[in-house]
């Protein structure tokens, strides 16, 4: 008889994760209840929110269990169904991965096409990470055309959809930043940024000056710290800010100081405000049509970092954390 496996989370994490803190654990296959179906995961997301849910503290989602299976968004298939409207062979999104089979209620289940889109792509570039990019920018940023833009975390999912938008839409000049000389590259010579720096090379308010000579209009903040300090100070008069990450901070163990340079904010009328991608699935059916028409017409280019294998779910999480992906973290189940 197989078998399933499923991470759980077994300790809080202090700082950066451990090993230590998770399990790879096998259970029976689980039977679905009625207005069920018996999902077997193909792809799994791993993302940097997880690790907020590491924490025991009160957030906008509740923490993971202890010595429960962990949750994040999957897409896999039906094998079994006791739910209308799924039938065995459907392919679904979810959000019960960390785990090879689940089951799931089929109002909590959204069924998706694999002659549309490679199944992958519903947990990035046309799913969550993609929705967050294309709100998080023309809503919550109230991006216009003529902007300049810079973005970090610019060669992850979340950054490199953010800065394409922007350039598609028409902004004046897109600059990332990102950890290495190879993402660097990718985000001017693919994605068709018109500069790009790598923030481990020095410090990030110089290169963005340089990058970004005459100021920016909009910052799309994946990162937090200094990268939002820096991006105050590029601001021009009336400029917006999306605070949608900030993956700096998530492994620390004090609370994070703020920019100290907070009091341009008054000065130049700024617009600083945070975003959830959940508050936006309303615009999911526009972002769907307008980004899948981008990418039938290769205007909009993506990558994916897959990991193979469930046992490699928590390396991928950790590597993503390290910045070991390009393009959205996804992991493959055997
Ligand atoms: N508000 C929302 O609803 C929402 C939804 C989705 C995601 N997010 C946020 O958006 C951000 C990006 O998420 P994603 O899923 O697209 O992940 P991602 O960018 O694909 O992966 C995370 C990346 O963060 C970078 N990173 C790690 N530590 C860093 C540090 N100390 N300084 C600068 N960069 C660092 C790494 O790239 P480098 O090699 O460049 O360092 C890594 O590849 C995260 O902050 C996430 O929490 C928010």
């Amino acid at each position: 008889m197989p078998k399933n496996r499923e991470w759980h989370l077994v300790a809080r994490p202090h700082g950066w994760p451990k090993p230590e803190d998770f399990a790879l654990v096998e259970t029976e296959i689980p039977e679905p209840g009625l207005g069920q179906i018996l999902v077997r995961n193909l792809y799994l997301s791993v993302d940097p929110y997880m690790r907020g849910r590491m924490n025991d503290a009160k957030s906008y989602l509740p923490p993971f269990e202890l010595n429960q299976p962990m949750q994040g968004g999957a897409v896999g298939q039906v094998v079994a169904s006791n739910a209308e409207g799924f039938a065995v062979g459907d392919h679904v999104l979810h959000s019960f991965g960390w785990r090879e089979y689940a089951v799931v209620d089929a109002k909590q289940a959204v069924k998706v096409d694999p002659e549309q889109a490679p199944l992958s792509a519903y947990l990035g570039v046309l799913g969550m990470t993609g929705l967050t990019a294309y709100a998080g920018l023309l809503r919550t940023a109230e991006f216009k055309e003529g902007d300049a833009v810079f973005v970090s975390g610019a060669a992850g999912a979340v950054g490199s959809e953010a800065g394409q938008i922007a350039k598609l839409k028409g902004a004046s000049r897109v600059v990332g930043s990102a950890g290495s000389d190879e993402k660097v590259k990718l985000l001017v010579e693919e994605y068709g940024f018109d500069a790009a720096f790598n923030y481990k090379h020095g410090p990030v308010a110089e290169q963005l000056a340089a990058a970004a000579p005459e100021g920016i209009d909009v910052y799309f903040d994946n990162v937090g710290g200094e990268h939002l300090e820096a991006a105050i100070g590029a601001l021009r008069v009336h400029g917006r800010a999306t605070l949608c990450g900030a993956i700096a901070t998530y492994n620390d163990t004090e609370p994070t100081p703020g920019p100290r340079n907070m009091g341009q904010i008054i000065g130049k009328r700024l617009t600083l405000r945070g975003m959830l991608v959940r508050d936006h699935f309303d615009l999911q059916p526009q972002f769907v049509a307008e980004v899948g028409s981008w990418l039938r017409e290769g205007k909009l280019h993506y990558r994916e970092t897959v990991v193979e294998g469930i046992e490699n779910n928590l390396e991928a999480f950790l590597g993503m954390l390290r910045g070991e992906n390009t393009g959205k973290m996804i992991v493959k189940v055997g």
